[in-house]
């Protein structure tokens, strides 16, 4: 095929399968096991327009009606990554996929949503916000924003508020590391979250003791350590469990819940355990890598392999991530996303000399719903509904978009994906949809295979075949106040519960 967007196999085919099929507005999808986090049964999904415009038995169409027979497969929502970087500038560089590149990517492998995280631009929210509107002009599925806030003034209060009550913005991410760079301290941490709270925000953070990691380097660096693996010796899975620690016990004192990111370590998970157990609304977030990667990698010997595996957190050592899938299989964690930060060899290669150069970040938007599917569905350890909840439903729940997404409900967003649980995927950079020349999960194999995703309504991707069109894809906004913030004043906060009318003392007379 000849067209500009086809050479990567991500396309619109101008020639056999244009716009028409691309944009089918009346599709049939008949006979498969339709997967809603609360009930599987076996019907038909009838979506008209990029609304799903029925579920039941035997529904009777026209011929003008695309219909897919799903005999014997998963009809599901598709899948909503809560946690994706997308055209990021960071560590003087910028991740290699863009808001195409990355949902093609993301549309092949099953997931119709993302949510991004908009930087500031110099501590602007305003100005990073129509940044990644310019960045998002090209999006072929629907995305949202999270927004990070790396400083603290008057100005970032206000425009906190402009974010939340005018752009569709309903939660910001504090980096805890990151020195001298996203790093805010303490004081900042407890501004933010309390005007969060005001907001009915969601408080987000980067969980990692960002002093401890700064000396942590420095050690490595003394001891003659520079390469990949000096990252995970220099961070070690202590560091993120004071941290989650400590942002846990500073939103319980604010009284606000809290998303932690990226959860890579059974500290950090036991931290949020303790927590929740509570009663504190503490929720967490594993990502792919967390689930199923272990440290092997970083201390590859080749600097190439080792540097595709350096993310913050690092990676943890064995262990780690089989802890992670039963916390997530026991609800003790609560969604996975991906971190999707992908930078190819040619940029990881600025920190050949000195691993702190090195661009942090993984892959993930194209793998996720094949991974947590084998590694969590086929061995047992959940049931497809849940899969349908960790993966889609909870998601949209947290960030106030649910039923419209997460859901295969009449009214849903015609977000949906048919996945062959008697098929298989395989994993390799020589042919994902992303832009990025290595893949962490290269040559992983495993049961269960997205074959059909339709986005906003549209077939975007069947018989291993994109049909992705640049601009199709849509902003979501998110309001405020969540169910996580239901009842919240009422109920008393370690901190409140603790406070008392002042003692009334008398002057001694002399
Ligand atoms: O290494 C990572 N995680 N890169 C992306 C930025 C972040 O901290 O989420
Ligand atoms: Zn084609
Ligand atoms: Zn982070
Ligand atoms: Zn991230």
């Amino acid at each position: 095929e000849s067209n500009q967007f086809c050479d990567a196999g991500i396309g619109y085919c101008e020639s056999e399968h244009g716009l028409a099929s691309g944009s089918s507005s009346k599709i049939l999808i008949r006979g498969g096991t339709v997967v809603n986090s609360h009930l599987q049964e076996v019907a038909d999904v009838y979506v008209e327009d990029g609304i799903v415009a029925a579920v039941q038995s035997n529904i009777k169409v026209g011929d003008d009606v695309t219909v897919i027979d799903a005999t014997g497969k998963y009809v599901m929502p598709g899948g909503i990554d809560p946690h994706t970087h997308l055209s990021m500038e960071f560590m003087d560089t910028q991740t290699i996929d863009d808001f195409f590149s990355g949902q093609a990517a993301a549309l092949a492998g099953g997931t119709t949503m993302h949510i991004d995280f908009v930087i500031p631009v110099n501590g602007s929210l305003s100005a990073g916000y129509e940044a990644y509107v310019e960045k998002a002009k090209k999006s072929c599925m629907d995305y949202g924003f999270h927004m990070a806030i790396t400083k603290w003034d008057e100005t970032v209060s206000k425009e906190m508020e402009i974010m939340v009550k005018d752009k569709g913005i309903n939660s910001f991410k504090f980096f805890m590391a990151y020195k001298g760079a996203l790093m805010i301290n303490d004081e900042i941490l407890l501004e933010g979250f309390k005007k969060c709270k005001s907001l009915g925000a969601m408080a987000m953070v980067h969980a990692e003791n960002g002093d401890a990691v700064f000396a942590g380097q420095k050690k490595m660096i003394e001891l003659g350590i520079t390469g990949p693996e000096g990252h995970a010796l220099s961070r070690p899975p202590g560091i993120e469990g004071e941290a989650t620690s400590r942002a846990i016990r500073l939103a319980n004192f604010v009284n606000t819940p809290l998303y932690v990111v990226h959860v890579m370590s059974i500290d950090a998970m036991e931290e949020i355990a303790r927590a929740r157990k509570s009663g504190q609304r503490v929720i967490g977030e594993p990502i792919v890598a967390s689930l199923a990667l272990d440290d092997s990698g970083i201390w590859d010997p080749d600097f190439k392999t080792a540097a595709k595996f350096v993310m913050s957190p690092p990676i943890r050592g064995p262990g780690h991530a089989k802890a992670l899938q039963a916390a997530l299989s026991t609800g003790i964690l609560q969604l996975v996303g991906t971190d999707h930060c992908p930078f190819n060899s040619t940029q990881k290669s600025l920190g050949i000399d000195d691993f702190r150069k090195i661009p942090n970040g993984v892959n993930g938007i194209e793998e996720r719903m094949h991974i947590v599917w084998d590694s969590m569905v086929v061995s047992g350890q959940i049931s497809v509904t849940d899969y349908v909840r960790l993966t889609s439903t909870e998601c949209a729940r947290i960030f106030n978009l649910y039923p419209r997404k997460g859901a295969i409900l009449v009214g849903s967003d015609a977000d949906i994906i048919i996945l062959n649980p008697n098929s298989s995927f395989e994993i390799s950079s020589s042919f994902h949809h992303s832009r990025l020349d290595t893949n962490v999960y290269e040559g992983r194999r495993g049961k269960g295979k997205v074959e059909v995703t339709i986005a906003g309504g549209r077939i975007v991707w069947e018989n291993d075949e994109l049909k992705v069109v640049p601009g199709t894809g849509k902003y979501i906004k998110m309001p405020p106040f969540s169910y996580l913030f239901d009842g919240m004043d009422k109920i008393n906060s370690e901190y409140l519960s603790s406070l008392r009318a002042p003692v009334k003392r008398f002057k001694a007379t002399s």
